[in-house]
C-alpha cells in the first residue's frame, strides 16, 4: 500500500493546481493594473548614511589597535577542514535557482529611464514569479519535509562600542571596536543564559530575534595617516522585503535550514564564535567560503549574482586590493555542527564544528553533509552580510603610496584574513525551531508564525555605549 499518491492522481492534483495559478495570476493582473494606474512604483531605496566628519584629533584615542596583540589569541586550524570543488559547484547552481527568481525582482525595479509601461511590465514578472514560487512550493513533496528555510532579514545597528561579552567578558574598553544588531540586552558582560528574557526590543525584523551579532567595524586609513569609519549601508531589495533596505547602519543575517528536522535550534544560553581577530594570513581549507570580501563591480550592488563567497573574481578571502565600485560586502558564515551539549566553549568555537566534508558554502539550502561524531547534531546556518559604502574612499591619490589598499578593520588587521563574528543566541521561545522546521519553504523576512516589526520601531531600540571615545576617525 502506497502511502502517497500515485502518479496519474498526482498529475491530476499538479493539473489542478495550474489552473488555480493561472486564475489567481489573472485576478493579481486586475488587482495591478487597478492599483498602478496611478500609484508611485517600486523602487530600490538606498540610503546613503550620511558620514559624520569630525575634526580629527592628535589626542583622541583612536578607535583602532595597530599594535594590538589580543589577551584572546587563539589557536585557528581546528575547525577547517578542505572542502570540495564539486561540492562548491552544485552549490552555487542551486543557488542560481534561488537567484533566479530573485533576477525578476531586479528587473522589477524600475529604472530612471524606463517608461511606466516597462515598470508596470516588470512588476507583472515578479507578481507572477512570486504566486508560482508559492504554489510550486505548496505542492506536497513526500511529508512536506523537502522545504527549505532561508531566512533573511535587516538589523539596524544597536551601538558600535568597543566591548566584547564574548571574548572579553566586564573589558571596557575591550582590545577592539565591533558593530553590533539584534537585541538591547547586549551589554559588557551577558551571563550564559536565556537572553530572550532580558531583552525587551531588537534592531531586527524579526521580533522575536533578540540575539546579538557582532562584528569588527572597517576604517579607511588615508595617505596622509588620518582614519574615517566606512558607514555601513542597507542590503538590496531581495524578497519585497523593505525593512532591510531601510535599516539604519547594521547587516543583514541568514537562517538555513534543509526541511523540517533537519537543524535543531539553538537553545538558551547558546553562543559562538567564527574567524579569528588574530589572523593575519591565508587560512586556506575552505575557509573563502565561510569569509569573503565582495567587490562590487558597479553601483547598486553590481555585480552581484553569485551565491556568497562563491564568485571566482569579485570574491575573496582578503581585502580587495582594488577600488570596488559598489563599495565593499562581508559575508561570515558560522558553523553547522554542534557537539549537542556545550553552550559554550573556552575558545567559544570548540563547541560547533563544520560538517567531516569541510566548510558548508552559502546555498541558502542545505547545511552540509554529516557532522563529525564529536559534533553529530546539525544547527541552522547562520551567515552575516554587511555592505561597507567605501565609494567615497575611492580616490587613489588618497591611497598609500606604495599601492596597498587602504582598508583596515578595527583590529589593525589590514589583511581581512581576521574577519571574524561573534553571535549570542536569543530567540524568543521555540520560535527558531518552528521557522526551521517550517514546511513552507519560508525565504526571506516574512516566515509563518514569525513576528515581524516595522523599521520605525527597529530603530527605536538602543543601548548605551559603555566605551565613550571617538570612532568615527581620528589621528590626522
Ligand atoms: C549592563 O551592565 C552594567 C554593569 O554590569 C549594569 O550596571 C547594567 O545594569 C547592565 N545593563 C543592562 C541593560 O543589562
Ligand atoms: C587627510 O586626507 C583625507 C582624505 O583626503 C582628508 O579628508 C583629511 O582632511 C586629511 N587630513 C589632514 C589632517 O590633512
Amino acid at each position: 500500500m502506497q502511502k502517497y499518491d500515485p502518479p496519474l492522481s498526482t498529475v491530476i492534483v499538479i493539473v489542478i493546481v495550474i489552473v488555480i495559478v493561472i486564475v489567481i495570476v489573472i485576478v493579481i493582473v486586475i488587482v495591478i493594473v487597478h492599483v498602478h494606474v496611478h500609484a508611485p512604483s517600486l523602487s530600490i531605496n538606498i540610503i546613503i548614511v550620511q558620514h559624520h566628519h569630525r575634526p580629527t584629533s592628535s589626542s583622541s584615542s583612536s578607535p583602532i589597535d595597530l599594535d594590538l596583540d589580543p589577551p584572546h589569541r587563539r589557536s585557528t586550524s581546528s575547525d577547517t577542514p578542505s572542502t570540495t570543488g564539486v561540492d562548491n559547484l552544485l552549490h552555487q547552481h542551486h543557488w542560481h535557482s534561488v537567484m533566479d527568481r530573485e533576477s525578476s525582482l531586479r528587473v522589477s525595479v524600475p529604472k530612471r529611464t524606463s517608461t511606466s509601461a516597462a515598470k508596470f511590465r516588470d512588476e507583472m514578472i515578479w507578481s507572477v514569479i512570486i504566486a508560482f514560487t508559492a504554489i510550486a512550493e505548496a505542492i506536497p513533496q513526500g511529508s512536506g519535509a523537502g522545504a527549505s528555510t532561508m531566512l533573511r532579514f535587516g538589523c539596524s545597528q544597536i551601538v558600535i562600542d568597543r566591548i566584547d561579552p564574548l571574548v572579553n567578558p566586564g573589558l571596557a574598553p575591550s582590545p577592539h571596536l565591533h558593530q553590533v544588531v539584534g537585541g538591547n540586552a547586549f551589554n559588557t558582560s551577558m551571563a550564559s543564559t536565556d537572553v530572550s528574557s532580558l531583552a525587551t526590543c531588537t534592531t531586527c525584523s524579526y521580533a522575536d530575534d533578540l540575539s546579538n551579532y557582532w562584528t569588527a567595524n572597517l576604517y579607511f586609513k588615508a595617505r596622509n595617516g588620518t582614519y574615517k569609519r566606512v558607514p555601513q549601508v542597507p542590503n538590496r531589495l531581495l524578497f519585497n522585503d523593505k525593512f532591510t533596505t531601510q535599516t539604519s547602519g547594521g547587516f543583514v543575517v541568514y537562517y538555513v535550514s534543509p526541511g523540517k528536522g533537519k537543524v535543531t535550534a539553538f537553545k538558551p544560553g547558546f553562543r559562538m564564535l567564527v574567524g579569528d581577530a588574530a589572523q593575519r594570513t591565508k587560512v586556506g581549507s575552505g575557509r573563502k567560503s565561510q569569509s569573503c570580501f565582495r567587490c562590487y563591480s558597479g553601483t547598486n550592488f553590481g555585480g552581484d549574482n553569485a551565491a556568497p563567497c562563491a564568485d571566482a573574481t569579485l570574491d575573496t578571502e582578503e581585502l580587495p586590493k582594488k577600488a570596488c565600485l559598489g563599495g565593499i560586502r562581508s559575508n561570515i558564515l558560522y558553523p553547522t555542527c554542534w557537539d549537542g551539549v556545550n553552550l559554550d566553549s573556552p575558545d567559544h568555537k570548540a563547541h560547533v564544528a563544520y560538517p567531516t566534508a569541510g566548510p558548508q558554502a552559502f546555498t541558502g539550502s542545505s547545511v552540509g553533509g554529516a557532522c563529525p561524531s564529536t559534533h553529530p547534531t546539525h544547527i541552522p546556518q547562520i551567515m552575516l552580510e554587511i555592505v561597507w559604502d567605501t565609494t567615497k574612499f575611492n580616490n587613489k591619490a588618497d591611497w598609500p603610496t606604495d599601492g596597498s589598499q587602504p582598508f583596515v578593520l578595527s583590529t589593525g588587521d589590514t589583511t581581512g584574513y581576521g574577519q571574524h563574528g561573534d553571535y549570542v543566541f536569543g530567540w524568543k521561545g521555540n520560535s527558531l525551531q518552528e521557522a526551521m522546521d517550517s514546511t513552507t519553504a519560508c525565504m526571506g523576512a516574512a516566515c509563518g508564525g514569525l513576528r515581524t516589526q516595522v523599521i520605525e520601531n527597529a530603530n527605536k531600540c538602543s543601548v548605551p555605549k559603555r566605551v565613550v571615545e571617538e570612532q568615527d576617525g581620528s589621528r590626522g
